[in-house]
């Protein structure tokens, strides 16, 4: 049976991706769609629903964004949200104004009678945003949700099963907004609640098996959560057809590199490359100062290195990526045909010819991918692994490389993480690490003085890395981690903390 599916119809709202990963959580598969999807294309794709998004406009601007009017006729159950609600509005003949007193932030909501409401209290709060809002229901429609300055928060029109709030019930400020969405999926779409990894687990290793057959997949493995899971799952796949190459820089953390290679070539059938160059890569960089000339340096070396090792290869196959689906989903908000650059996805030199790429991880969202990644048993070093930029710890060294300074980096940056972990603080922080400026201060130790580096710690705590807040780490942990790293770690005599949130500074330092 084919794993039933949700369509968000995306008019450009900043939530949408949040609605599709809500939904789901509820064990329902959703896509995210531009609202220029065809009419004939989501009637063809038979949705057990269909979800109206957000989104910035106002539906008498004939420049905003609108669709067809036939989408409420297809049978199908639709959910429209904020600027979808005003949309299904305008579409079925009621009337959408300015509104007199815009709402924003949490507003007390009271529900009427509806499916939709089902197990919901009568009074309870909502997450509001919009300047405009639905003054007249269109007939065939009932108001089912009112606020203080919203007469018609939410309305239904049960015969034709569509429904329509004004609120954002995926956001978690809605009180009961989950519960809302349950019940569309399950009381009104009736969904089976199909959407389970294990699921998605055996039924893409089969399609694997079938499109991979006998040949072979080369995978390029960071050892970042991504392409540790897609490797794990063509290993489970195609076993010893795997090639993994892990080209180590010498630029991760202390051991990474090893832990890597052990951790897959232990639990894992594969084959397993791993083409060691940090004396390559620190000659590389040696003078270099600027930060951006490192990245440009680091990265153009990495894909030579790696390309070098896929020529090797002994016969033509298939090429695999690590990208997952907030890579690859089309944006509603300007030019649809424009998909967003799938930054995972590598520019590969000419002469390379492969059978066809695969990205087994292309449907899933990044909290799916660690599940995904559990169940495949790999462990929770790799599967709750912090961000690490590509350059690595290139960056978090600031002015040049040199094989001293990351060894000083990766001991401090070691003993940071060995604390946080003791101290039950790392799943608390969305990242942490250490960042070695390049500054040496005056210190003094027994009758000595000392003129060594200082080691900066940083560490934060945010959603979606555009806002960050430094994390309030409490005092006794942070003497513990200065004493240690000032007495474990040769060359450096002082520890600062990074007390900057994001803006206006950035997490990495470079
Ligand atoms: P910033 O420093 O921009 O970081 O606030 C936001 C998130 O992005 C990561 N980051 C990078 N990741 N290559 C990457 O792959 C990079 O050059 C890079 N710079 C920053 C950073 O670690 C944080 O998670």
């Amino acid at each position: 049976m084919e794993t039933q599916k949700i369509l968000v119809l995306d008019f450009g709202g900043q939530y949408n991706q949040l609605i599709a990963r809500r939904v789901r959580d509820h064990r329902v598969y959703a896509e995210i769609l531009p609202y220029t999807t065809s009419l004939g294309k989501i009637r063809k794709a038979k949705y057990a629903g269909i979800i109206f998004t957000g989104g910035p406009n106002s539906v008498f601007d004939p420049e905003s964004p609108h669709y067809a009017k036939e989408i409420l006729d297809l049978g199908v159950p639709v959910l429209g949200i904020c600027y979808g609600c005003q949309l299904i509005a305008w579409m079925a003949g009621g009337k959408v104004k300015t509104a007199p007193v815009s709402e924003y932030g949490k507003v007390e909501f009271t529900a009427g009678e509806s499916p939709l409401f089902r197990n919901i209290p009568k009074s309870s709060v909502v997450w509001m945003s919009h300047t405009d809002y639905v003054a007249k229901a269109p007939a065939g429609y009932e108001v089912i949700g009112t606020t203080a300055d919203c007469p018609c928060a939410a309305m239904q029109n049960t015969q034709k099963n569509i429904y329509a709030v004004q609120f954002h019930p995926e956001v978690t400020h809605s009180q009961y907004g989950d519960q809302i969405l349950y019940n569309f999926l399950y009381e009104i779409c009736h969904c089976r609640g199909d959407w389970v990894m294990d699921n998605f687990i055996d039924t893409t290793v089969e399609k694997l098996r079938r499109q991979i057959g006998d040949k072979r997949v080369v995978l390029g493995l960071s050892g970042g959560v991504d392409s540790s899971v897609a490797a794990a799952l063509l290993s489970r796949a195609v076993g010893k057809q795997l090639t993994c190459v892990f080209v180590d820089q010498g630029l991760m953390r202390k051991d990474e590199g090893d832990y890597v290679e052990k951790t897959f070539t232990s639990m894992f059938d594969m084959n397993f490359v791993r083409v060691n160059c940090a004396e390559e890569f620190v000659s590389r960089l040696k003078g270099v100062k600027d930060p951006e000339r490192k990245r440009k340096i680091i990265g153009r070396e990495f894909y030579r290195v790696f390309w070098e090792e896929i020529r090797n290869q002994p016969e033509l196959g298939y090429f695999a990526q690590g990208t997952i689906y907030p890579d690859c989903i089309e944006s509603g908000k300007g030019d649809a045909a424009v998909i967003k650059t799938h930054h995972n996805r590598v520019k590969k030199p000419k002469d390379i010819k492969f059978l066809g790429i695969i990205e087994p991880l292309s449907e899933l969202f990044k909290d799916e991918v660690r599940r995904v990644g559990e169940r495949l048993g790999l462990p929770g070093e790799i599967v709750w692994r912090q961000p690490f930029p590509g350059p690595g710890l290139g960056v978090r060294i600031l002015g040049e490389v040199t094989a001293e300074k990351i060894k000083i980096l990766q001991d401090a940056d070691a003993v940071l993480r060995d604390e946080m972990a003791k101290n039950g603080y790392e799943k608390q922080m969305s990242q942490f690490f250490c960042v070695l400026p390049g500054v040496k201060t005056v210190g003094v130790m027994g009758d000595h003085r000392t003129y060594e580096y200082l080691v900066a710690v940083r560490a934060v705590t945010t959603d979606d890395f555009m806002t960050a807040d430094w994390a309030k780490i409490p005092y006794d942990i942070l003497a513990k981690v200065s004493n240690r790293i000032t007495n474990e770690c040769p060359h450096v005599n002082r520890v600062v903390y990074d007390i900057t949130s994001k803006p206006p500074g950035t997490v990495e330092w470079e």
